[in-house]
């Protein structure tokens, strides 16, 4: 039998080791405002619980090519005001197919990975959803400007983006107001119109061209040109990128008709210029909050998950949820846009 103190030592030992963890953590999809805040939250508090901290390089095609790298807190230093990602993101074809897949995981294992943290939008927690399938601890945090993922009211980067958008589309009033001419802003979303509506109604547009609903461009020069009649000397038209009539379509279609509708209509396409912003106040604490959820969650054994802000709290949803399902915004939204562009 083992003297007492050496029982208690391996007692000790066996607790830790299975209290140690070493997590991994990957930034996927397109780069957002406030992954790094979310990185260097998920390290320190890591750290902090007596873990070993990885990063995964350029998402999950740097998982298929096992490229781990260790994080110390130093590691995540000077970060949490930088727009972007410090390690890297990429869309990956390899990881749709279950090779890629099975290859991932066998980095993960050949790592001693015990769990991973997936901080991206809708594809990439579509990709977290199949790690966790095959029975991998995964927790995803939800971040894409285009605010269009299940389990989260608000994700990382869609204040900054909104904040980006918002002051072009205030430069553009005042040059419109001085020439009393009309401009279009178009600004990403993939197919969600949350980027647009929420940009429109903040910086008060004349219209809004969202995917989610039918806006022939007859309509939108008829809205146009009514404003006019009341007296307005500037008039802006949000467009979302993803809907039927994106900013080239309304652009030649106002174009082709100038001399019906009576004006012409500059064009503006933010473009990527929207995600690489310095992060706000609110993208910084939303990240820190999320990513110092996912180690206490990891802690507490619970995974599988996507942490999302919902109703001004921390939200756990089934990631198999979150990959099946996909946000809308809130149409009702428009009819509000409507009255106040009067
Ligand atoms: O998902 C974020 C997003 O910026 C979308 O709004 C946009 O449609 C897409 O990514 C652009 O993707 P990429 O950077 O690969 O061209």
């Amino acid at each position: 039998m083992l003297p007492f103190s050496t029982a208690y030592h391996e007692l000790t030992l066996k607790r830790f080791m299975e209290t140690m963890k070493k997590i991994a953590i990957l930034t996927s999809g397109g780069d957002a405002a406030g992954m790094n805040a979310a990185i260097r939250a998920i390290t320190r508090t890591g750290l902090d619980k007596g873990w070993e901290m990885f990063g995964v390089r350029d998402g999950f095609s740097g998982l298929i090519e096992g490229n781990f790298i260790p994080l110390g807190a130093r590691d995540v230093g000077g970060i949490i005001e930088k727009g972007g990602t410090m390690l890297g993101s990429a869309r990956c074809a390899e990881f749709m197919s279950s090779e890629g897949q099975q290859k991932a995981l066998e980095q993960l294992q050949k790592k001693g990975i015990n769990g991973l943290v997936v901080i991206g939008g809708n594809g990439s927690q579509t990709g977290s959803n199949v790690l966790s399938e095959l029975g991998f601890p995964v927790i995803g945090i939800g971040s894409t400007i285009d605010n269009d993922l299940f389990g989260a009211e608000i994700t990382i980067g869609v204040d900054t983006a909104l904040n980006i958008a918002l002051e072009s589309i205030d430069r553009l009033k005042v040059t419109a107001s001085s020439h009393k001419r009309a401009f279009l802003v178009e600004v990403m979303g993939r197919n969600c119109g949350y980027l647009a509506l929420m940009a429109g109604i903040a910086g008060g547009a004349e219209a809004i061209v969202i995917p989610e609903i039918n806006s022939p461009p007859d309509e939108v020069a008829a809205e146009l040109l009514a404003g006019y009649k009341r007296g307005k000397s500037h008039a802006i038209v949000v467009v979302a990128e993803g809907a039927e009539y994106n900013a080239e379509k309304l652009a030649d279609y106002f174009k082709a008709n100038q001399e019906r509708t009576g004006f012409r209509l500059g064009t503006t396409k933010l473009g990527h210029v929207q995600r690489g912003g310095t992060p706000s106040v609110f993208d910084r604490l939303l990240a820190t909050r999320l990513g110092a959820a996912a180690t206490d969650y990891f802690a507490r054994e619970n995974y599988g998950l996507l942490l999302g802000w919902i109703k001004g709290e921390i939200a756990a949803t089934p990631l198999s949820e979150v990959a099946a399902n996909q946000k809308a915004p809130d149409l009702k939204l428009m009819d509000l846009a409507d009255v106040l562009a009067k």
